[in-house]
């Protein structure tokens, strides 16, 4: 009998995820709570949400599910890990009080502290007035701000002050106006670092880790990285400036270190750790962690693994991660996220979308805001899909990608035009 498996979120990282699982030979089901349409061919879509808990552990218990893969911080942070764990179901992400890493910003930045991870100088008030004067020694320094809310605020929560008026006004209406409700009881303000953004991804049991590779996310909405954030708007993997060098500093510097530290504080992490990276002159500061995969990262990374993921998942999932290896395809991954009018803002539902019968074989679509009516895929989502592609090197998977991503339509379909483009700036 093979293994029946539940991947819990319904977005693109989660339809990437089904379809690296469902590659697997060992694998005999896979079912998705909540899932979405592009999964269906590959998993049994079942309709729980992603925060009810209960309801998610009593399926995995009646269905007999072998591995439990949660693919969004929220059930994380609700403690899903810890539940399945008292039922002896086993389950790939970290418990509540390791998910902290990325669901309280002050327990992050604290523990970096405490343990020497580089990161960028902060201090953590519960008083706006305090706030205010160390921005404004910041600013006076030559420095710049940033201003984060402690909780999880959907990404919005982080404001890189251009000028002090503009942190102060971030302190009001994270602290005095509530913008983020109790995500902003504390807030931090730090240096403002300068440098590239990378992310990094590893696998940890807990004391031992599997490092995977890197990836570079486009936050902004529009091109040259204008315009609001959102929740990323493509990624590409391993970019130029990820040399041996730096893996190698990334590891010692920041991973070894968080994987002691949270030992040390008797919350062991077995999950993804993703390392929100800033690139420094000095080396490599964390900007953030999360605690699962990033989206639309996964939806690159998952084409690059090529080794069976499901045996690393669960020796993670059962802290038994030595002995693992994992191997990655040569080339480059770009994936580009189709994204509905007027996303990030509030956007258009029920557009037909048209096209994706028009694309090569080996190109991967992974579909995130789609719903079928009356047979006909349509847009039920701000970021609708990500479309990508593999090849031999970050230029070609560029041509590659852009020139599928124009057989698709649906109404005022909207994407970025220089997804990877740092990259080439880069090497
Ligand atoms: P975070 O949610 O903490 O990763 O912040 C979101 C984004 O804000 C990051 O991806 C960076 O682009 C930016 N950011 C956060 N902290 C800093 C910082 N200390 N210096 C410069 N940019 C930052
Ligand atoms: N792409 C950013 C994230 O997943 O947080």
């Amino acid at each position: 009998m093979g293994k029946k498996l539940l991947v819990v979120g319904s977005g693109g990282r989660e339809h990437a995820l089904v379809w690296k699982l469902a590659q697997s030979p060992a694998v005999e089901k896979i079912y998705a709570a909540p899932g979405n349409p592009g999964m269906m061919q590959l998993a049994e879509c079942v309709n729980i949400a992603v925060d009810d808990i209960e309801a998610l552990c009593k399926f995995a218990r009646e269905n007999e599910i072998d591995l439990t893969v949660v693919g969004p911080e929220a059930p994380l942070t609700l403690g899903i890990a810890d539940r399945f764990k008292r039922e002896g179901l086993l389950i790939f992400g970290p418990s509540a009080a390791a998910a902290r890493l990325e669901g309280s910003k002050v327990f992050s930045k604290n523990l970096f502290k405490k343990y020497g991870i580089p990161t960028a100088r902060f201090e953590v008030f519960d008083d706006a007035e305090q706030a205010r004067d160390f921005a404004r020694r910041l600013f006076a320094e030559g420095q710049g701000a940033v201003v984060k809310a402690d909780g999880l605020a959907a990404g919005k929560g982080v404001v890189v002050a251009g000028s002090f008026a503009e942190a102060s006004e971030a302190i009001d209406s994270i602290m005095k106006d509530k913008t983020f409700g109790a995500a902003g009881d504390k807030i931090l303000v730090e240096e403002c670092l300068q440098g590239e953004e990378l992310s990094f991804f590893a696998i940890s049991d807990g004391s031992d880790y599997l490092a995977l590779l890197s990836a570079q996310d486009h936050k902004r909405i529009f091109n040259h990285d204008e315009g609001p954030n959102t929740g990323g708007m493509g990624a590409y993997t391993n970019p130029p400036l990820y040399t041996e060098e730096l893996k190698q500093q990334i590891i010692a510097q920041v991973i070894e270190p968080t994987i002691r530290a949270m030992q040390a504080e008797g919350c062991p992490y077995q999950g993804v750790l993703y390392a929100g990276l800033m690139i420094t002159p000095d080396g490599p500061k964390v900007l953030e962690y999360n605690a699962r995969f990033g989206d639309p990262e996964a939806q690159v990374l998952m084409p690059m693994i090529k080794s069976d993921l499901l045996p690393i998942l669960e020796a993670a999932a059962q802290g038994q991660l030595p002995g693992q290896t994992v191997e990655i395809n040569p080339g480059a991954c770009v994936g580009v996220v189709l994204a509905a009018g007027g996303y990030p803002g509030t956007y258009q539902k029920g557009d037909a979308i048209t096209g994706l019968d028009q694309l090569q074989d080996d190109t991967l679509v992974f579909q995130a805001g789609t719903a079928l009516q009356d047979n006909q895929l349509v847009t039920a989502g701000g970021r609708v899909m990500a479309v990508v592609a593999c090849a031999d090197s970050i230029p070609s998977a560029i041509a590659k990608v852009y020139g599928e991503v124009e057989k698709i339509h649906f109404k005022d379909m909207h994407y970025r035009h220089d997804i990877g483009q740092k990259a080439l700036r880069q090497s």
